[in-house]
């Protein structure tokens, strides 16, 4: 294709939360996860980002969140880019805007959004036109749960046996629609830390030292089989204590690291307490908390609870406030008629169905 047939591309794509997380890469070149992972795709939240091969750029330009990236976040685009270059046959340099309609630093895996937009956009921008599995699998490179984010609903990442990664790919196990009464109360709490290491390299540290990693990978398929059981059969009471059984050994994972990996604060401790006394004064599963590489804490319930949970985490003190999310569809591409930032007079999508700590109550 030559570079006046190429025109620009847009994407947008959904964060992701993983009910079995992905922690540790086995191939780094190759992008090859140890084990396979299990997600929910999120509703209402999404990274909207343009790509467009220019010839006459000298250099990447990335813009995200309306300000020019540089150093880490700059470069992680651009050998993302170089990567589509390679397989497109293709030298321009591109105009990247990238814009989350959801605070980006608020920890909601914007990373994963992120690069499955990336994704989408850079290859149809560079001309090529991929499978959605074929997207996902080049998503990877960027954030490995990024793979997860091109589909909706319930997403299994496979990872595959292979040593090139043949294998190795992420599909739909279930719909948006499949349970519409589970909903994801996002727990915010207030003064989450910044990460300060990337999951991808935290990871590692885990794979390197932890004494009970070697135990987790042991652990991981049969309670990723018995989730997507639970899922199929959308039974709550299987569901919840497995959900919470893999943040656990997730969380064992990070602090049996050395150095230690810690994501929580207080705040977020106080939820996961509080989430377990429900429970137990319920005498069943009426929730499962699960959070990811930060502060902030995913609570998984059934609409007929949601009210009295929103009450109470909502008042712990150090919440900032919670979002309710559902389940929902996955990346898909955009008209593109302008760069994102100059779409006139566009109102921001509400993230999800927020509310501050006070309304709350
Ligand atoms: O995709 P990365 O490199 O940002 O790592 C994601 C790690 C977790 O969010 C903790 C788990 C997961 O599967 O999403």
């Amino acid at each position: 294709m030559s570079s006046t047939t190429r025109h620009p591309a847009t994407y947008e794509a959904p964060p992701n939360i993983a009910l079995v997380k992905y922690w540790g890469v086995r191939d780094v070149a190759r992008a090859l996860p140890y084990n396979s992972s299990f997600s929910v795709t999120l509703a209402g939240m999404r990274s909207h980002t343009r790509v467009e091969f220019d010839p006459a750029l000298t250099a990447d330009l990335v813009v995200l969140n309306h300000a020019a990236a540089e150093e880490g976040p700059r470069l992680a685009v651009v050998r993302f880019l170089d990567r589509v270059r390679s397989m497109a046959g293709i030298r321009e340099r591109a105009h990247v805007e990238s814009e989350n309609d959801f605070p980006t630093a608020s920890g909601l895996a914007s990373s994963a959004s992120g690069f499955a937009a990336l994704a989408g956009a850079a290859s149809r921008a560079a001309g090529l036109r991929l499978t959605d599995r074929a997207i996902a699998q080049l998503a990877r490179y960027g954030s490995g749960s990024a793979c997860r984010s091109v589909f909706g609903g319930f997403v299994e990442w496979h990872a595959g046996e292979d040593p090139d990664g043949r294998d190795c790919y992420a599909e739909p196990a279930f719909g948006p629609n499949h349970w519409p009464q589970l909903v994801d109360l996002v727990v915010l709490v207030r003064d989450a830390p910044v990460k300060e290491v990337r999951s991808a390299d935290a990871m590692q540290t885990t794979v390197r030292t932890s004494e009970y990693f070697p135990q987790r990978q042991k652990e991981v398929p049969l309670r990723l089989k018995k989730i997507r059981a639970a899922i199929g059969a959308k039974s709550a009471e299987k569901l919840f204590p497995l959900v919470m059984e893999e943040c656990d050994s997730f969380r064992k994972a990070c602090e049996t690291s050395r150095p230690s990996l810690d994501y929580l604060t207080s705040t977020s401790r106080a939820v996961i307490a509080a989430v377990q006394h429900a429970n137990e004064s319920a005498r069943r599963p009426i929730a499962a908390y699960t959070h990811d590489a930060g502060a902030h804490v995913h609570v998984f319930t059934l609409q007929r609870n949601l009210a009295r949970l929103e009450t109470e985490l909502g008042a712990i003190d150090g919440v900032e406030r919670t979002l309710v999310v559902r389940p929902g569809p996955g990346a898909h591409e955009v008209s593109t008629r302008s760069a994102p930032t100059a779409r006139a007079g566009r109102t921001r999508a509400p993230a999800a169905r927020g509310r501050s700590r006070s309304s709350a109550r």
